[in-house]
């Protein structure tokens, strides 16, 4: 049994770890503990209530112990005596704002939950889930809250939202409602957040907690490029195989803020959910608002489990059932091989040199509609360029398919040129405010997709799109951040709730998307990664990592991102020499090698490659496909690295009895040392072969010494090894 209650305290065990909290005095929910697997349930005496001075209680008592400014609560709320930053704050009719949370009832439920309209964990076949129920509710009037926690006991993690249930007679307004509420009582922690910029996505920021407030927020209307919705709090001393760490994903992907508030005491809380700067979303009487979905898991063995437990987990409970298992094709797309100038013959020559080289998926990007030739326009014009791919998309795919591949195609649906047929006539479609300029971002305007009739026009395009042609690939990309959210088709109280509404439409429109097209495979892409979140994965296993396809780089940022998301969500291309983002020359067995560890693709003119190089791209497409079962459902390991010196990870079968090593030396110094990879991965009482040298290796002396990497003459050079146990 996952979740057990006994005498007010209720223990929700995973395989490995424990949560725990009670129903304390005065009906409120003390958070106790949250680490690796205890036995005790009643943690009262642990963590035993301190009588402090300058509290405050709502209680007539007055020499009360029970401060619920000093203690760890499940679910705090503004405007009583919790000084701290809280996760609820809702304005009522009289205009106060404040909520007591105290129990209400509780229920345990068998398996996940579904939320209607927005993404979330499901079963997906597993078993061992349960979910809990607890009901709160403000001692002063008839809000509740429901906290379900659904507890994935193979998997480590445990998933909690929240409804916030207005049974009173008027509306009141939820200004902010994190989905994540974790009080600890230490603070001697770091916090991990991945963060950074276009083409600079998700790097690996650690940082000391102290004293006040840490965290994020991002304003953008995007999950962001700026800060992912993943981040850890670990011990100090915790790296890949030691020390404890929790990690924590919120299942969205629209503005969001973690905050961690370390008070006077040296507690830390964490809170992490839906931007509340400017956000109001008024619940009417009967109604309820629901939170998005926040994930938390916990290794006592440092941030390698952490993130396997999340990549297990986001694999098989966030991807739908459909790609769980199934090998996505290897992938051609044209963008930085031909950019906008292309046409049908160009096309289905990239695809027939491609296709016998091993590429199984040809996507065109943009420039096929309108008159997109550059960015300025067109988008909104969802009609076929002719003179470029006269036959339209149906005689494209056919040529494609013809060649053998499958055939992909890009749209950037929630976007508007204000140089388009479509703006033109319906310049109130556009996301902006009367009276005010609208700001304009890579040329383009966002459709304001609450407005019914622009959201079904964005479906009505996306589907006759998708009909038109034998298309099984969407690469959907979104260029640009939300400004002046405001919506004429909602009245003035409600303008708060521009940008999560935005969200549930975006969310809306794939969920009727892949359900009218079962079959088909998308990828999301905003400006590369700026949409990299496990509310995107939830409709579709495959996201762009970054515009950056420079190999040196993209080891930081695919190792950033490995942190909290599975190596199969991470879209990876090789792409031509120099790099279009940077201009370094790698060579073209590094490039792949870095591709690899991802959705793998290629993304370059293959006919102005060599002969020699075309043999090694097929030589590559036969590895990656020979090794897919180990890179794509075997357990990643980041292993040996120093930043833009040298790097290395290796994946393993889950029963170890076979390892994959990639090694990527980025820096070449002059008489350098020889460096040892240590691969945590090998299991200690086996023995191992390694294929390319037949050399043998205990496990332990992999795990503990590791294997012996000489010094190589040259920059950006890589190399695999390939590990077998013996029979
Ligand atoms: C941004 C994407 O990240 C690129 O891959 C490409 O599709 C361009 N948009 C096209 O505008």
């Amino acid at each position: 049994m996952a979740i057990l209650f006994k005498d007010g305290c209720f223990k929700l065990d995973t395989k490995n770890t424990t949560y725990s909290f009670k129903v304390a005095d005065y009906g409120y929910v003390m958070h106790e503990y949250y680490g690796k697997t205890i036995s005790d349930i009643d943690l009262g005496y642990i963590n035993p209530i301190v009588k402090r001075s300058y509290a405050a209680s709502v209680k007539e008592d007055w020499y009360m112990y029970f401060r619920i400014s000093d203690v760890g609560q499940e679910y705090s709320a503004y405007g009583i005596a919790d000084f701290r930053a809280t996760a609820l704050r809702i304005k009522h009719a009289d205009g106060s704002r404040a909520a007591d949370l105290r129990y209400f009832s509780h229920e345990i439920i068998s398996g996940a939950m579904d939320i209607p309209g927005l993404p979330h964990a499901t079963e997906n076949g597993y078993d061992g889930i349960e979910t809990l129920k607890l009901v709160l509710k403000d001692a002063a009037t008839d809000v509740f809250v429901n906290i379900y926690y659904t507890v994935f006991e193979q998997t480590d993690v445990i998933a909690r939202f929240n409804e916030i249930e207005n049974k009173t007679d008027n509306s009141v307004f939820v200004e902010k409602a994190a989905s994540l509420q974790l009080d600890m009582n230490s603070a001697d922690y770091d916090f991990i957040q991945l963060s950074g910029a276009w083409a600079k996505e998700r790097h690996i920021n650690r940082n000391p907690l102290a004293t006040g407030m840490q965290g994020f927020t991002v304003r953008r209307g995007t999950s962001s490029h700026q800060h992912s919705p993943f981040f850890s709090v670990c011990a100090k001393n915790a790296d890949e195989t030691n020390g404890d760490a929790f990690g924590f994903h919120l299942v969205y992907s629209g503005n969001h803020k973690t905050e961690i508030e370390v008070d006077q005491y040296g507690t830390a809380r964490i809170l992490s959910g839906i931007g509340d700067e400017g956000f109001s979303w008024e619940v009417k009487t009967g109604d309820k608002f629901t939170t998005p979905q926040a994930l938390m898991t916990y290794s006592s063995s440092g941030l390698g489990q952490m993130s396997r437990n999340f990549h297990k987990f986001i694999t098989r409970h966030i991807f739908r059932p459909k790609w769980k298992n199934v090998r996505r094709p290897l992938l051609i797309n044209n963008w930085e091989a031909t950019y906008f100038d292309f046409n049908y013959e160009k096309l289905v020559a990239l695809a027939e040199s491609a296709g016998k080289l091993g590429i199984e998926l040809l996507v065109m990007d943009v420039g096929w509609f309108g008159k997109r030739e550059d960015d300025t326009t067109s988008l909104g014009d969802w009609v076929v360029n002719t003179e470029k791919l006269p036959g339209g998309l149906k005689r494209l795919a056919e040529g494609v398919n013809e060649k053998g591949l499958k055939f992909g195609i890009w749209m950037e649906p929630e976007m508007i040129s204000e140089d388009s047929d479509l703006y033109r006539a319906h310049p109130d479609w556009v996301l902006s405010i009367p009276g005010r300029a609208k700001s304009i971002g890579r040329n383009q305007y966002i459709l304001d997709l609450v407005n019914e009739d622009a959201k079904q026009f964005v479906l009505d395009t996306i589907c006759s799109v998708l009909d038109s042609a034998n298309i099984e690939y969407l690469k959907w990309d979104m260029n640009r951040y939300l400004t002046e959210a405001y919506s004429a088709t909602l009245g003035k109280e409600n303008q708060g709730e521009v940008y999560h509404r935005y969200m549930l439409a975006v969310y809306d429109i794939l969920n009727t998307v892949i359900t009218r097209f079962p079959k088909l495979l998308i990828e999301h892409c905003s400006g590369g990664g700026g949409r990299f979140d496990t509310g995107m994965l939830y409709y579709s296993p495959q996201i762009w990592t970054s515009d950056d396809t420079d190999a040196a780089e993209r080891i930081e940022i695919q190792r950033g991102t490995s942190l909290g998301f599975p190596i199969t969500s991470m879209g990876s291309h090789v792409s031509a020499v120099p790099n279009h983002q940077t201009g370094r020359v790698t060579p073209l067995d590094t490039r792949a090698e870095v591709a690899y560890s991802g959705t793998f693709g290629y993304e370059l003119d293959i006919n102005a490659l060599t002969e020699e190089e075309q043999a090694e791209v097929k030589q590559q497409c036969a590895f990656y496909k020979e090794n897919y079962e180990l890179i794509n459902k075997g357990e990643y390991y980041r292993l040996a690295h120093e930043p833009g010196v040298f790097s290395s990870w290796c994946f393993a079968s889950e029963d170890k009895k076979e390892i994959l090593l990639f090694c990527v030396q980025l820096e070449a110094g002059a008489n350098d040392a020889n460096r040892f990879v240590k691969i945590p991965a090998a299991d200690k009482n086996m023995r191992y072969v390694e294929e390319e040298t037949n050399q043998t290796y205990f496990g332990d002396t992999l795990n503990n010494i590791g294997i012996c990497i000489p010094y190589e003459f040259g920059e950006r050079v890589a190399f695999s090894r390939r590990f077998k146990a013996e029979k």
